[in-house]
């Protein structure tokens, strides 16, 4: 029966950036799916509250692993230390990234390499370092968090626009080379939704109307308005389907 594809039974995810926003909401739709979930971030009080809070209100195992995944050298021991405590990665949701907004004319090395160094850069070495054990396998799902900024350009987040437009692309790259592998590499791109990374924009009121004015919706995303799609592309759903960006974005790119 169709439904019962999308179940997540017996499945081991891993979220990075897992603890709060975008990622702790996908991190408990997978869980509510039936998958058991590990979440890293570096903040371990955010990752603890998240994996107890899935925990009471799933019944799923959901277990912290604190790392910085922009220094490479703290990848492949989060990986190994998920693979000891769950036996096997099903699904990696590739989530952890950072924002920096200032005038290209200002924007500083700093600035640029802070933001390619997780929205990039860690996220393709947690791909490759999670690759290995689904190649291994012969199965796995990859869900890559792309954006908006990946299809249109707005101003003052150079690095940002550049790293997604970048994600975009690696994920079609990883798709083609791993589908061989019965590995499906597919990236969500989210439109403009309430977390801390869009803080600045919902404190600014002229930045805030003109978002909701172009959205056909008319309003911001809810994170939980993520979750299926990110259920869907985790389950056998969706076992045809690689190298897609799907934009979930109130219908922002068909404007
Ligand atoms: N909100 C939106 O409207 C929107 C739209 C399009 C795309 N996105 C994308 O969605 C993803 C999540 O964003 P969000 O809105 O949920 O932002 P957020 O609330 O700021 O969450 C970002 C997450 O990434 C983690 N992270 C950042 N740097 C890290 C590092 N060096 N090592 C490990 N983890 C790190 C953060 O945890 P720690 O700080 O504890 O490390 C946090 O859990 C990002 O890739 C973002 O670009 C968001």
């Amino acid at each position: 029966m169709i439904l019962d594809d999308f179940r997540l039974d017996d499945r081991v995810a891993l979220v990075t950036g897992g603890g709060r926003g975008i990622g702790r909401a996908l991190a408990t739709g997978l869980a509510e799916a039936g998958a058991d979930i590990a979440l890293t971030a570096r903040s371990e009080e955010q990752l603890l509250r998240t994996a107890d809070e899935i925990a009471v209100a799933t019944g799923r195992r959901a277990v912290e692993f604190p790392a910085d995944l922009t220094d490479l050298a703290q990848i492949e021991p989060v990986v190994d230390a998920v693979l000891r405590e769950f036996g096997k990665i099903d699904i990696l949701v590739n989530n952890a990234g950072t924002i920096n907004r200032a005038p290209a004319l200002e924007y500083t090395p700093q600035m640029w390499d802070e933001v390619m160094a997780i929205n990039i850069r860690g996220a393709f070495f947690v791909a490759q370092a999670v690759g290995r054990h689904m190649v291994d396998r012969g199965r796995g799902r990859i869900i890559n968090i792309a954006s908006l900024l990946s299809a249109i350009g707005v101003p003052l987040i150079p690095a940002y626009t550049a790293s997604k437009g970048g994600i975009a692309q690696l994920t079609k790259s990883l798709a083609v080379e791993w589908a061989q592998h019965g590995i499906n590499v597919n990236a969500i791109a989210p439109g403009y939704f309430r977390t801390d990374n869009t803080q600045a924009l919902q404190d600014d009121p002229e930045r805030n109307r003109i978002i909701v004015e172009r959205v056909p919706f008319h309003r911001w995303g809810d994170v939980r308005e993520l979750q299926g799609t990110c259920v869907w592309l985790a389950s056998d759903a969706s076992s045809f389907v690689t190298g897609q960006v799907i934009f979930v974005d109130g219908g922002w790119t068909a404007t």
